[in-house]
């Protein structure tokens, strides 16, 4: 690499970055201002953290289309939002369907309750780009199907799910949605989705820092808290409260990530979500096209025209994954991911596994001349020179 040249992220699945300076400065603000335990004392500075979680909880439920923000609920990232979700809405004997584009963080949780909480589960089979036909839906529900858990957008291969369809064919399921990759770029409505728990991420597409997340819980749903603990209510009880948010919030809270999410979605409100989902749309389209031109070059997944996200899988023939990442890196100051994305499932699905893809995924900050950089840079590995 030339030392004068800047590096080039196409990462952004993984987390996104840079984050708006609007986020660091927020962040700042807030820790240097402000005690962040909220909730817990009455004095003007647990007031002032109550009040930072309170506006990051309205912006999340007016953001996802839910009407009520105490069904916000943080947690430290997605993973524990599905976990939370998982372990608490199955009971032994219940029936899950799921696709074969989740993410492990969907299927250890589920793999393990098949084994010790006695669930089954059925894997709905995909296309080779990793798309489910929502008509199969009804077709596998039965009395016992407690859940129905989709992942919005591939992390492997940007595949959109159609959730819409989805809700509208869920009979007496529940539906849970992974948007870890969607959340701030595509649009997610609870209400007009029918979706019942939707998981999200703060440090992806919503600007945060990493350590947040949560999940939204629809009105009359209940599930078991994975933790128990203080929660600066009820404080006689040695109950765990049943009031939401607290029941699944115990312990000193995030505040300063918390604070930092709020900054994310007051920043991509500012932007539009839409503009920031046509320009990755754009980028993923002028890399697209050109990954097509590359010699030896196979993209796996939806085409450059589907309505697809900017996750962007391919393998190059003579040259291992991992090398691809490593030259990339090393010779060309481009970061990006090789191997299985925690996704073995999807790689199944489209025929990639155990070898895995390189992955690129560009993200809101990316430019056109650093998708034309990457591409050079895979023209010239895939030369040989
Ligand atoms: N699941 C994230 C990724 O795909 C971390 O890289």
């Amino acid at each position: 690499m030339d030392d004068s040249s800047s590096p080039i992220y196409i990462d952004n699945a993984a987390t996104s970055f840079p984050k708006p300076p609007w986020v660091a400065e927020a962040m700042h603000r807030l820790i240097r201002d402000i005690s962040l335990s909220p909730g817990r004392s009455a004095h003007r500075f647990s007031l002032a953290a109550s009040r930072v979680i309170f506006e990051a909880r309205e912006l999340v439920a007016g953001f996802f289309g839910c009407p009520n923000s105490s069904r916000v609920v943080f947690t430290s990232n997605v993973t524990e939002a599905l976990n939370v979700g998982i372990f608490g809405l199955l009971s032994p004997g219940d029936h899950v369907l799921t696709t074969g584009m989740e993410h492990n963080s969907v299927m250890r949780p589920l793999r393990h309750l098949e084994k010790t909480r006695g669930i089954t589960l059925e894997i709905l089979a995909t296309d080779s780009t990793g798309a489910i036909d929502s008509d199969d839906i009804p077709k596998r529900l039965n009395a016992k199907t407690r859940l129905i858990i989709i992942n919005h957008v591939s992390n492997v291969t940007g595949t959109v799910a159609d959730l819409a369809a989805i809700g509208s064919r869920k009979g007496g399921a529940l539906l849970m949605v992974d948007a870890a990759q969607s959340a701030g770029v595509f649009p997610l409505d609870m209400e007009a989705m029918s979706i019942d728990f939707l998981a999200f991420t703060g440090h992806k597409g919503l600007f945060g820092p990493t350590g947040t997340g949560g999940f939204l819980l629809r009105q009359g749903i209940m599930a078991q808290p994975l933790t128990m603990g203080g929660t600066g209510s009820n404080s006689e009880a040695e109950e765990q409260p049943q009031l939401m948010p607290d029941c699944f919030e115990s312990g000193t809270p995030n505040t300063l990530g918390i604070g930092g999410l709020a900054a994310g979605l007051e920043f991509i409100t500012k932007i539009g979500r839409e503009t920031i989902r046509h320009h990755e749309d754009h980028l993923t389209r002028l890399l697209l096209e050109g990954l097509s031109q590359i010699k030896g070059v196979t993209v796996h997944g939806p085409s450059a025209t589907a309505n697809r996200g900017s996750a962007v899988s391919l393998t190059m023939t003579g040259r291992s994954v991992a090398d691809l990442a490593f030259l990339l890196d090393r010779q060309h100051g481009i970061m990006a991911r090789a191997g299985l994305h925690c996704a073995p499932a999807a790689h199944r699905s489209i025929s990639t596994f155990p070898q895995g893809t390189l992955r690129l995924s560009p993200g809101f900050f990316n430019t056109d001349a650093e998708i034309l950089t990457v591409l050079a840079a895979l023209d010239q590995i895939s030369a040989g020179s």
